[in-house]
């Protein structure tokens, strides 16, 4: 159906966004949306398989280069297996023909008490468009808008959604995991347990970044 698909037509799931107003709703219309469902359980549980293994026994740590970030532990990952290569090839829609995805995905594992802080993705490492799928816990993603901070639009994040930012959503607005004590959608309590993110991105138009980005 109209609206059904990852590119620019696309609808966010009413059930799943809040808008400060229905203004701001209208404008991020296409450039914030999030899919509930995207993958079923089982191959979330496939795509776990997959990428565990990658965030070893690591510590948990806290902080960031360019985030706020506590609670976490983070990898980038080839995506090798099966299940991995199916989903890169199901977000490939949601990026520009011409700018599609890195193939590998940055997989974040967050702890309940996790959070990530309010940030803009870096524009020198990070291009026009970032999806991420949410696994294991729900959470709410909130976007701010930098300029008019009474301006916000928040996203359900159910454990198999897929969320898309891109143009205004991902250049004029901050966006931030909000912490257990503050996870609510709207008068809906949104109870935060370990939370693995994969997200994928394109690169920056012009030059690709010499150094990629150093942990810490
Ligand atoms: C990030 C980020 C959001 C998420 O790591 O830059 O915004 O979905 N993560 O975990
Ligand atoms: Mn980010």
């Amino acid at each position: 159906s109209p609206g059904s698909g990852l590119g620019p037509e696309a609808e966010a799931d009413p059930a799943l966004l809040r808008a400060s107003s229905p203004e701001l709703a209208r404008r991020l219309r296409g450039l914030a949306l999030v899919r509930g469902g995207f993958v079923s359980e089982g191959e979330a549980a496939e795509l776990l398989r997959e990428v565990e293994p990658g965030l070893g026994r690591g510590r948990y740590q806290n902080d960031h280069w360019d985030r706020a970030i506590t609670g976490y532990r983070e990898t980038e990952r080839g995506l090798r297996g099966a299940a991995g290569r199916a989903l890169l090839r199901r977000v490939t829609p949601a990026f520009p023909p011409r700018r599609p995805p890195r193939p590998s995905a940055h997989v974040l594992d967050l702890l309940p008490g996790g959070r990530v802080g309010p940030h803009v993705d870096s524009v020198k490492f990070c291009g026009c468009t970032i999806a991420g799928l949410s696994l294991l816990s729900p959470s709410v993603l909130r976007l701010r808008s930098l300029q008019d901070p009474q301006d916000w639009l928040e996203l359900l994040l159910e454990p198999g959604s897929l969320y898309v930012l891109r143009g205004a959503a991902r250049y004029e607005f901050t966006h931030e995991i909000l912490p257990d004590e503050e996870s609510f959608f709207g008068g809906l309590r949104v109870p935060r347990g370990r939370r693995v993110a994969m997200i994928f991105r394109n690169d920056p138009a012009g030059e690709t970044p010499p150094n990629p980005p150093k942990d810490s």
